[in-house]
């Protein structure tokens, strides 16, 4: 994936004189690409004049923050007690099985990664499973086709 360094030095531009720059930096970053890719991270610590190892340590201590290349959609499937005891690790099963891919790994097309959490922290309306930013709540194992296939791009297999 090509980095906008354009893109990063606009960023950079526009968030530079606040006090939490570099998060706001990483964060339009990680936007932009779903992780935050090492070229990116070169340009921010240039840029701001701080030792490229102080980047990785904020880039590496903010769970939304990530290092390693994501897909397009981030499937997130709650394990929390809630969500466990009405079914979320069948849920989790039936990604990994649909994705072919475990928790913490991308697919080969880029289209989906596939992560897990503690709690969501709405547990009333779980099994819970979140696709970017859409909350799928009283998740099946039925439905987990049909949340993929309104994410997938068409014309690819499913
Ligand atoms: S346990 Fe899943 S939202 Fe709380």
């Amino acid at each position: 994936m090509d980095v906008q360094i354009d893109r990063v030095k606009a960023s950079i531009l526009k968030h530079k004189s606040q006090k939490k720059a570099l998060i706001a930096i990483l964060q339009d970053i990680q936007a932009e690409h779903n992780y935050l890719p090492p070229d990116a991270l070169r340009a921010v610590a240039r840029s701001l004049g701080v030792p490229l190892i102080d980047v990785i340590g904020v880039a590496t201590f903010y769970r939304a923050f990530s290092l390693k290349p994501r897909g397009r959609h981030i499937v997130t499937v709650c394990l929390g007690t809630a969500c466990h005891i009405r079914g979320g690790p069948k849920i989790l099963e039936e990604f990994e099985r649909k994705l072919a891919v475990q928790p913490g790994e991308t697919t080969p097309d880029g289209q989906f990664t596939l992560e897990t959490v503690a709690c969501l922290g709405c547990c009333a309306i779980g099994p819970v499973v979140v696709v970017d930013r859409d909350y799928h709540a009283h998740t099946t194992t039925r439905k987990v086709d049909g949340i993929l296939k309104r994410y997938r791009k068409p014309g690819r297999p499913s």
